[in-house]
């Protein structure tokens, strides 16, 4: 049999408590619905509870009341238009019902990078925070969900107390969320722990009546999901720790290539060989052009400023070198490239003009359109920019890139892409470029040649379509 609720808490038992709203179950706010508030917002009312989504963006509330996502998220689609259908989901510009509608507001604003420095940008979660609490008229729970520094829900709960009248109770908790892309509904519905940061019994309680729906579901199905109730700055740190871990994961393994490439071993199969050791594990050691997207970078970036701050700096210093390890993967596609071309590297860097290059893959990993700060569309900028003529195709990412890096090329399709091409470059690991024929690609391109960036396609197949095969970390 398994147990269903918490696993690892301090307290022996959690104390029920009554929703300020007097509803039977918390009513909950999500601020900001961006990625991660949409797909909170959306799947909380999946969970059956009453839930308002609100931002300040008037056109993405209005398309998220018009029953569509502004993200490409699988599955969020449906359970979007069967809640609002429900009617336990609505959306909101209006700060005012958002603070009169809650028990428990979540906020989940970005925290890009500040513009000058690595530091994480906080004027988001100033602003809603701000907001909120002089528009609330009766206790609520305020709950930190973005990625922040440690040390953000102490000033959050100050920010709270400077603006709303002491005798409502305000108090403020932090949980941070663990959402990948592509799998973002799994990860709030089925969540492989949750983690919470409270100051007192009535918080602890609250946000497990605000998570009991994900217990729930976990208990019929025979799951089970624990839970680590903590301090505020634990709390926060856990969420870029197990970032800075992640990357250091992928760059460890990308140092590997980079010591396979000078040695001429594959590290492809060292990965497997290490792999099979229960306490490395399999996972996240996938070789290539590294880590991208909205998280990983940025947090390890400011991980690394706010340790500086507060005189930890030192112990961070590692993160740099993962970061370094992470960009150098970047300039290697570029020498293959040029290996394969013939192009012989000056102090800039090798020089392509004259050459068509196809880029397959825009997007920092498949399953997504997202590519924010994505190696793939970095790559292709950077063969553009050396001379080269540079056509993408991105099964999902071209709008986005598009917008983000216009001077390229976007093609329709992989044969357009292809077509005439003197090179192929795969940057992302899309299923359709792992599938794709390279007997019929061979027909369409000027030069038979490829850089597999991801370690994604089939090297034997594609060498003997006639292929000239370059990977990553591999001979
Ligand atoms: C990540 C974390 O996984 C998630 O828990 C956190 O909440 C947000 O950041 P996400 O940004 O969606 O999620 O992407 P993830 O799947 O972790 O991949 C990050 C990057 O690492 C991608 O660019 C991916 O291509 C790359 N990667 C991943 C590798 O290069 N090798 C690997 O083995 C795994």
């Amino acid at each position: 049999m398994t147990i269903p609720y918490p696993t690892i808490q301090p307290t022996p038992a959690i104390a029920a408590v009554t929703p300020p709203s007097g509803a039977p179950r918390p009513r909950v706010t999500f601020l900001g619905t961006g990625y991660l508030g949409a797909t909170y917002a959306i799947c909380y009312a999946e969970l059956g509870y009453e839930v308002l989504g609100f931002d300040v963006d008037a056109d993405k509330i209005a398309m998220l009341n018009a029953g569509q996502v502004p993200i490409h998220e699988p599955g969020l689609d449906e359970l979007l238009k069967r809640n609002l259908a429900a009617g336990r989901l609505r959306f909101s510009t209006d700060i005012a019902e958002t603070a009169e509608f809650g028990d428990v507001h979540f906020i989940c604003v970005g925290t890009p990078q500040r513009a000058g420095g690595m530091g994480a940008d906080l004027s988001y979660v100033e602003a809603s925070v701000t907001s909120l609490a002089q528009h609330l008229t009766r206790k609520a729970l305020i709950v930190g969900k973005s990625t922040v520094p440690v040390g953000t829900a102490e000033w959050v709960e100050q920010l709270v107390g400077k603006h709303t009248p002491n005798d409502l109770g305000v108090e403020v908790a932090w949980s941070p969320e663990f959402l990948q892309e592509g799998f973002a509904v799994d990860d709030v519905l089925r969540p492989n722990r949750i983690v919470v940061g409270v100051k007192s019994e009535w918080a602890n309680g609250m946000l497990y009546a605000a998570h009991k729906g994900v217990f729930d579901l976990a208990a019929t199905e025979d799951r089970e999901v624990p839970l680590v109730v903590t301090d505020f700055a634990t709390a926060e740190l856990v969420k870029v720790a197990a970032n800075a871990f992640l990357a250091t994961k992928i760059s460890f393994i990308n140092a590997m290539a980079e010591v396979c490439e000078a040695s001429g071993g594959d590290v492809t199969q060292l990965a497997r060989a290490i792999g099979y050791d229960p306490r490395i594990g399999n996972r996240f050691l996938q070789a290539g052009l590294g880590f991208g997207g909205a998280c990983l970078p940025k947090d390890i970036r400011a991980f690394q400023a706010r340790a500086q701050e507060l005189g930890a700096g030192e112990a961070l210093r590692f993160l740099h070198e993962v970061d370094l390890i992470n960009l150098r993967r970047r300039t290697r596609v570029l020498q293959l490239a040029a290996d394969l071309l013939g192009r012989r590297s000056g102090p800039a860097g090798p020089d392509f003009s004259g050459t068509r290059i196809a880029v397959l893959g825009a997007t920092f990993k498949p399953n997504t359109d997202d590519v924010r700060d994505a190696p793939a569309l970095a790559v292709a900028a950077l063969l553009q920019k050396a001379g080269a003529d540079v056509h993408v195709y991105d099964p999902q990412g071209s709008e986005n890139a598009r917008r983000a890096v216009p001077e390229l090329t976007y093609e329709a399709g992989i044969n357009e892409a292809v077509a005439d091409a003197d090179l192929v470059c795969v940057l992302t690991e899309w299923a359709d470029f792992r599938n794709a024929d390279p007997v019929a690609l061979g027909e369409l391109v000027a030069g038979r040649k490829v850089v597999d960036g991801r370690n994604c396609l089939d090297s034997t197949l594609w060498t003997q379509a006639g292929w000239e095969y370059r990977g990553m970390g591999r001979p």
